[in-house]
C-alpha cells in the first residue's frame, strides 16, 4: 500500500464508504478509440483496484476491427500502463479486472452487429449476474451519433432488459451550433428518455470543481460577500501548453469557442454564479446552473468585437524548444483561420451579479498549462495606509486552482513585521495534494462510476447544452462572416494575444498566471 493510499491523514478520519452500483454491463463503441485508450479503459480498471466497482462488473469494447477477447485485453493493458496516473496494472488486479473483459467485433451501421452485442449481453447476465443493467458510452467520432443510437433503438437495446436500466454517455461535441445541437438532442430523445441520457462534460468532474460546490456552500463566509457589492470581476481560464496533439482534422472544424468556451468553462462559470441549490439532488443542482446562465445578457450581433476575441498561435518557443505554428500543424488548412485562443467578456443580469463581468478566456500553446477560476474582490473603501505603501496593498483575491497543483489560494493584506506599519499582499494557500495525501480520481472515473450509480449531477442536462450554444451563436455567425478580418495572432509560448486586453475595462487585467 503505497503512502498516498493509506488512511493515516487524520483529514480523512470519519470518511463514509461509499455507495456501490448494482452489477452492470459498460458498453464502448468505438473501443479502441483515443479515448477508451487514455481515459476509459484506464478510469474503469482503477475504480476496479479501488474497489468501487460491482461485483460481476463487465466491459465490452464495440468497434468495427476483427479482435479476439483476449487480444483486446491485452492492448487495453498496454494503455492502462501507459495512460493510468497509476502507472502499470498489478497482475493479480489486471487479471481479475480483465476476466470481465470482452470484445464485439460489428459495423456501426450493421444491424447483425447490434444483435451479436445483444446475445453478448444476456449471456453476461447469465453468467456474470449483470442483472440487465447497461450503459452505452459513445466514444465515437460524433458522425457516428446518430447510426448508433437509432440501431441500439432497433435492436431493442435501448431498455433494461428482464426489470434492469440502461443509461447512454454522450461524449462532446455535443452539437456544432444551436441547430445541430438541437437536432442531435431530439434524436438522443427520440431513442431514450431524458433521465437515461448522460451528456459528458468533464470539467465539471475535476475535483477542484465539485470543491467549489463544498467551498461555496459548505461554508458560511463566502455566501454574504459573494455578489456585485464585494466582487469586481471574475476570471475564468483554462490555458493549455499543450497545441492541437495530431487533432487538427477535428480542431480545424472547432476552434476554441466550440472546443472549450461554449461548454467547459461556461459549465464553471455557472457553479461560480448560481445560487444555493436546495439540494444536492442532480436537477436541484442543474436547475440553478441553468438558471444562472440564462441570465447572461445576449451578445448583440453588432457589438460582438466588445466581448469577445480570438486569436491563433504562430511559430514560438515552449521550454526552449521551437514549435510550429497552427497553420504548420498537420491536418491544418495553410490559411487557417480557425480560433486556438478564445476570450469573451459576458454579463449576468439578475440581482447577485448586475454590473460585474465575467471574462473567460482559453487557448492552446500558452504559456503553461494552468485552469483557475479567480474571484477579484473590490478594493477597501477608505485608504487608510499612505499612498506609498497602498501601492503595495492588492485587492483581495481567490483562485481555485482547477489545475494542475489543485487547491484554494486567498491573497490578504499582513503588516510587514518591523516598527513601521506597512502592509503587503500576502497568499494564503490550501494544497489538494498535501492536505488530505490522496490521489484525486480522475474526472472520467468519476463520472463512469456517478452514472453506473445513476446520479447525473456532473452531466449536462439538454436545455444547457442549447442554452450554452444560444450565447455563443452571435459570436460564432460574426466570426464566421469576417472571414478571418478579426482574427488575431500570438506567439506559442505567450499569453495570447495582446487585443485581449481590450475586452478588459476600468483598469483590470488579464491574470498571468
Ligand atoms: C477537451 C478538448 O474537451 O478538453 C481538448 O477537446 C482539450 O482540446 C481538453 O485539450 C482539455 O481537458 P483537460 O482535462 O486536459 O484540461
Amino acid at each position: 500500500m503505497s503512502a498516498l493510499d493509506s488512511l493515516e491523514n487524520p483529514l480523512r478520519e470519519g470518511m463514509r464508504l461509499e455507495q456501490s452500483p448494482a452489477p452492470c454491463t459498460v458498453v464502448i463503441f468505438g473501443a479502441s478509440g483515443d479515448l477508451a485508450k487514455r481515459k476509459l479503459v484506464p478510469g474503469l480498471y482503477n475504480l476496479a483496484r479501488d474497489h468501487r466497482l460491482p461485483g460481476g462488473f463487465s466491459l465490452v469494447g464495440y468497434s468495427r476491427s476483427e479482435m479476439s477477447h483476449e487480444a483486446y485485453r491485452n492492448s487495453m493493458r498496454d494503455s492502462v500502463a501507459k495512460f493510468s496516473a497509476t502507472g502499470a496494472p498489478e497482475d493479480s488486479l489486471w487479471d481479475g479486472f480483465a476476466a470481465g473483459m470482452f470484445y464485439c467485433t460489428g459495423g456501426y451501421d450493421d444491424p447483425a452487429g447490434y444483435q451479436k452485442l445483444s446475445e453478448q449481453l444476456d449471456q453476461l447476465d447469465a453468467e456474470r449476474g449483470t442483472g440487465g443493467n447497461r450503459v452505452f458510452y459513445l466514444s465515437t467520432p460524433p458522425s457516428l451519433f446518430n447510426t448508433i443510437m437509432d440501431n441500439i433503438g432497433k435492436s431493442g437495446l435501448s431498455k433494461g432488459k428482464n426489470g434492469g436500466w440502461c443509461r447512454v454517455i454522450v461524449e462532446k461535441p455535443f452539437g456544432h451550433d444551436l441547430e445541430t445541437a438541437v437536432a442531435l438532442n431530439s434524436e438522443v430523445n427520440r431513442i431514450f428518455d431524458e433521465d437515461q441520457v448522460y451528456r459528458i462534460d468533464h470539467y465539471r468532474a475535476k475535483e477542484t470543481v465539485q470543491n467549489l460546490v463544498v467551498m461555496r456552500f459548505a461554508n458560511g463566509i463566502f455566501e454574504p460577500i459573494w455578489n456585485r457589492n464585494f466582487i469586481d470581476h471574475v476570471q475564468i481560464t483554462a490555458a493549455e501548453a499543450v497545441g492541437v496533439e495530431g487533432r487538427g482534422g477535428y480542431y480545424e472544424n472547432a476552434g476554441a469557442l466550440r472546443d472549450m468556451l461554449q461548454n467547459h468553462l461556461l459549465q464553471l462559470l455557472a457553479l461560480v454564479a448560481m445560487e444555493p441549490p436546495t439540494s444536492l439532488d442532480a436537477n436541484a443542482i442543474r436547475d440553478e446552473n441553468i438558471k444562472a446562465v440564462k441570465a447572461i445578457r445576449a451578445i448583440p450581433p453588432d457589438r460582438v468585437n466588445e466581448h469577445a476575441i480570438r486569436a491563433q498561435y504562430t511559430r514560438g518557443w515552449m521550454n526552449g524548444v521551437e514549435v510550429p505554428g497552427y497553420r504548420q500543424e498537420p491536418g491544418v488548412n495553410p490559411e487557417s483561420t480557425t480560433e486556438t485562443y478564445a476570450a469573451v467578456k459576458l454579463y449576468i443580469d439578475n440581482w447577485r451579479w448586475a454590473g460585474v463581468p465575467f471574462y473567460m478566456r482559453s487557448g492552446k500553446r500558452m504559456m503553461k498549462r494552468a485552469s483557475e477560476i479567480a474571484i477579484q474582490f473590490r478594493s477597501v473603501p477608505h485608504g487608510l495606509f499612505p499612498s506609498s505603501a497602498a501601492d503595495l496593498i492588492e485587492p483581495n483575491l481567490l483562485v481555485i486552482r482547477v489545475q494542475p497543483d489543485e487547491g484554494i489560494t486567498l491573497k490578504l493584506a499582513a503588516k510587514v513585521p518591523g516598527l513601521g506599519m506597512h502592509p503587503r499582499s500576502v497568499n494564503m494557500d490550501f494544497r489538494y495534494g498535501s492536505s488530505f495525501g490522496v490521489r484525486s480520481s480522475d474526472a472520467y472515473e468519476r463520472l463512469l462510476l456517478d452514472c453506473m450509480l445513476g446520479d447525473a449531477t456532473l452531466f449536462t442536462r439538454r436545455d444547457m447544452v442549447e442554452t450554452g450554444w444560444q450565447l455563443m451563436m452571435p459570436i460564432l455567425d460574426y466570426w464566421a462572416n469576417a472571414k478571418g478580418k478579426d482574427l488575431h495572432f500570438y506567439e506559442a509560448g505567450s499569453w495570447g494575444p495582446e487585443a485581449a486586453e481590450s475586452l478588459m475595462l476600468e483598469g483590470r487585467a488579464w491574470r498571468q498566471l
